[in-house]
């Protein structure tokens, strides 16, 4: 027997869960500014999801809609489908909360003008050099297939670090001990209960479609990269343009701070995250803990009020709509 058994990806057993999109509200009327009272930095380094996620959890939902036809496993596409209904639920969620911070005096569009660029142009449907170059979309065909492939595993790297930072944000007791506005900590548990609940979906997607190691390591290296680099160009940009911070400047001393004092994640902590999606048998299930997030969502206060609003279909449409594939693959 063949000891490449041993170094495939484990999946912990009865960890599936049907996933829904949850019809969520919320009210930022009462929210502050610096919504961790008293700690600016903190704040604003957590607020670099709402610069990001819009347009990056939508993106994901415009890719999973191309790979949707190539999916041959009916429970995978179930999951998917939920998934994209799950994600485009976050995207909207975090996008309501950019007027409010405009209001306060911070307006965010200079940021999410480019992130909006990374995601819809530099990794829309037309691979980053074809763009450079302006040439016209692409033929079907391998190339087209190829760089749909890369997508797909670099959502599942992204979504090892999202399951990471809701896995986080349901522990973090530091922020409710400040005194963290409710009604962001719901925000943030929301998304980040449903991040754990639904965090083998991606990389079971992409073992199904490819799998393939050396893209692994690849776009992990690409994905991790990039996010570090966008959140601390995000956190200065917010401290900066603080108006409450007249001399407003992020600093790693204040990151490595409040890591220590768990309002933020450890940064040990997310340079494990490295070894953790580099090992071969790295499976997202070995994370995070669905029991618990299932536990926060049933009493979720914008979670719970959801269950009495009309359901939105996101997932509905993703599955009546979807963008056929290049190559014709059904
Ligand atoms: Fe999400
Ligand atoms: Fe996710």
């Amino acid at each position: 027997m063949s000891n490449t058994a041993s170094l495939r990806p484990r999946p912990v057993a009865s960890e599936h869960t049907p996933l829904k999109a949850r019809n969520v509200a919320f009210d930022w009327a009462d929210t502050p500014l610096h919504w961790i009272p008293g700690d600016p930095d903190s704040t604003h380094t957590i607020n670099v999801l709402h610069l990001l996620l819009p347009a990056g959890e939508r993106w994901f939902v415009h890719v999973y809609k191309q790979v949707l036809p190539q999916i041959r496993d009916a429970r995978l596409r179930e999951d998917v489908i939920g998934f994209i209904g799950q994600e485009a639920m976050h995207s909207q969620a975090h996008d309501d909360v950019l007027p409010h911070l405009e209001r306060l005096g911070l307006d965010p569009t200079p940021y999410t003008a480019q992130v909006d660029w990374l995601f819809e142009k530099l990794l829309g449907d037309r691979p980053p050099l074809l763009n450079a170059w302006a040439v016209p979309p692409l033929p079907p065909g391998r190339a087209s297939q190829w760089w749909l492939m890369e997508r797909v595993a670099i959502i599942a790297a992204i979504e090892h670090c999202t399951a990471f930072l809701g896995d986080w944000v349901l522990n973090a007791e530091a922020l409710d001990a400040r005194g963290a506005d409710p009604t962001m900590l719901d925000l943030l548990r929301w998304h980040g209960a449903e991040e754990v609940e639904h965090r083998s979906v991606a990389f079971d997607l992409f073992l199904h479609v490819d799998g393939g190691y050396r893209r692994r390591v690849r776009t992990w290296a690409t994905a991790f990269s990039a996010l570090v680099f966008l959140w601390q160009r995000g956190t200065r940009f917010f401290m900066e343009n603080d108006p409450s911070l007249p001399d407003g400047k992020a600093s790693f001393r204040e990151f490595f701070r409040a890591g220590r004092e768990g309002v933020l994640p450890a940064p040990g902590a997310m340079a494990r995250l490295v070894p953790q999606y580099l090992s071969r048998t790295y499976h997202p299930s070995r994370y995070g803990s669905t029991e618990q997030a299932a536990a926060y969502l049933a009493g979720s206060p914008a979670a719970t009020a959801a269950e009495a609003r009309p359901a939105q279909h996101p997932a509905h449409h993703a599955t009546q709509q979807p963008t056929q594939h290049p190559t014709g693959a059904a």
